[in-house]
């Protein structure tokens, strides 16, 4: 091993605790990638992986419940032997997120002072305990020494602005930023990335991207998926703070961003804030202007019939959370001055599909004059991030014949060749944090000021609790949405 490979196997860490293993981020994400990173080679042979939670299971109980999370990824015969040594990196250690002998039972398990004892804590757990955890991580000495254990913490970080600088205030107590790792795993997803490849390795699209050439950006996030088993969360938190907050936000922050001087986290997070911070402020009595919420009522998706979002398990029959959001931004530099951009987020709608869609200013002059002027539709650039990854441009041709009509074709542009696999999103973030490269995790004046740009509609939504909107299931999303635009020529874009 070279002196620089050994530097670096030094500082991986060895061990990989799991709080909150048995629920459902766990088994949805973090196993799967974990499992993919080990048969991808990622994984140094001396991690181990300690799962924490209050079941009462021995470790035998919980390599049977890690094999029934993954049987549907062992479909060849050499999956067995992987499966084997992905199983023999686990043990099971039952404690309880609040009781700090769990923590110093933890502790020991670690067995601190052997030759490599940094370890990685993963908080796969509800928001409300964060603080608990953090807590309990210090008493028992786990923060120590300070720059190596890591701690990932899920969004939403905080439930509003104050929430979040108590929060940041409680870690920073404890942990050093370096420590620590703010997941918000659209960043990892594939598209994403390519988009920072896409705006900033290609001359020809920079200088369009600024408010002479678009017209205006829509971010989509559909889900069919309703709110599954997460009532006890989802319902105090609602579409604003589960996905625009976050997810979006950060999308539009990849779209808008300059290009930064280089590659690397503290100079990507710098540009991401400086958009974050350009983002006018949304006035209480604008909230109405700005924003819209909803909620699902029973519909068919897949033509299968779905039951209202009051009617899901757990949730209050007259809850008003809201299951859909939409907002409208506009960025106050010399870049995006004018132009909006229109988030939009919901479960329950027809299908799983999100999207960037950029719609290009029409024309200074309509020479086509045979060409009907409603057809003359404007360029558009799509990036799909979801379920396919691909972009789309969106350009005028001739229609063949004597007439000098046009049409309109899209050039298709998949992100892979068919030979290759992405690795999913949590892949390359659990990589990242094994490796410590903090570039695609929030640097807590992301999520600060993300927090100031949507607390105003979050206070105003609090406040007003008589009533909400609602779509059916399998729908779009209520016609409200469409107040949002600026002009009667922008609507929402839902296919491809
Ligand atoms: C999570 C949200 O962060 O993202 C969920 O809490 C949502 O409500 C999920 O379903 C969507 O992520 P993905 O990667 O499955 O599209």
């Amino acid at each position: 091993m070279d002196g620089a490979k050994m530097d670096q196997s030094q500082n991986l860490p060895c061990s990989f605790v799991i709080f909150g293993a048995t629920g459902d981020l766990a088994a949805h994400k973090l196993l799967p990638a974990l499992f993919d990173l080990e048969h991808a080679g990622r994984l140094a042979d001396n991690l181990s992986i300690i799962a924490f939670s209050r079941r009462e299971w021995t470790t035998d109980d919980w390599l049977e419940y890690v094999r029934s999370i993954l049987k549907n990824k062992l479909d060849q015969p050499s999956c067995q032997a992987l499966l084997e040594r992905f199983l023999a990196r686990f043990r099971y250690l039952r404690g309880d997120l609040k009781d700090v002998d769990s923590y110093h039972a933890l502790a020991a398990d670690i067995a601190p002072g052997s030759a490599c004892s940094r370890t990685v804590f993963y908080l796969a757990i509800r928001p409300a305990d964060f603080v608990t955890a953090i807590k309990n991580l210090k008493v028992a000495g786990l923060n120590e020494p300070r720059g190596m254990n890591r701690v990932v913490i899920e969004k939403p970080f905080g439930e509003d602005l104050e929430s979040a600088q108590v929060l940041n205030r409680v870690l920073h107590q404890y942990f050093d930023e370096e420590q620590i790792y703010r997941i918000d795993h659209f960043l990892g997803k594939e598209t994403v990335q390519n988009l920072l490849v896409f705006r900033f390795a290609n001359t020809i699209i920079e200088p369009l991207w600024n408010r002479n050439f678009i017209d205006h950006v829509q971010i989509t996030v559909a889900e069919s998926i309703g709110i599954e088993k997460r009532a006890g969360y989802y319902d105090r938190a609602g579409a604003l703070r589960d996905m625009l907050q976050n997810h979006l936000m950060q999308l539009l922050t990849v779209v808008a961003m300059e290009p930064p001087p280089a590659l690397e986290a503290d100079a990507l997070r710098d540009e991401k804030v400086k958009v974050l911070r350009s983002i006018r402020p949304i006035a209480k009595r604008a909230v109405h202007a700005h924003a819209v919420r909803a909620q699902y009522t029973h519909g068919n998706i897949d033509r299968q019939p779905v039951v209202s979002y009051q009617q899901e398990e757990n949730v209050e029959p007259d809850s008003i959370t809201e299951t859909f959001a939409a907002a409208k931004f506009y960025i106050d530099n010399w870049r995006w001055r004018g132009v909006p951009f229109y988030l939009r987020t919901g479960k329950r709608m027809p299908r799983r599909h999100s999207m960037i869609a950029i719609r290009f200013k029409h024309p200074p002059q309509q020479l086509f004059r045979e060409t009907p002027l409603e057809s003359i539709d404007p360029n558009w650039v799509l990036l799909s991030i979801q379920p396919e990854e691909s972009m789309h441009m969106e350009i005028h041709v001739k229609q063949p014949g004597l007439d000098m009509n046009t049409r309109v074709i899209q050039m298709n542009a998949s992100f892979l060749r068919t030979d290759e696999q992405t690795l999913g999103a949590y892949e390359t973030l659990l990589l990242d944090v094994i490796e410590g490269d903090r570039s695609l995790f929030i640097r807590f004046d992301e999520a600060e000021w993300a927090w100031r740009v949507i607390d105003p509609i979050l206070k105003f939504w609090t406040v007003e609790r008589e009533y909400i909107p609602t779509y059916p299931a399998g729908s779009w999303g209520p016609a409200e949405a469409n107040r949002l635009f600026d002009s009667d020529d922008q609507v929402w874009r839902n296919e491809l």
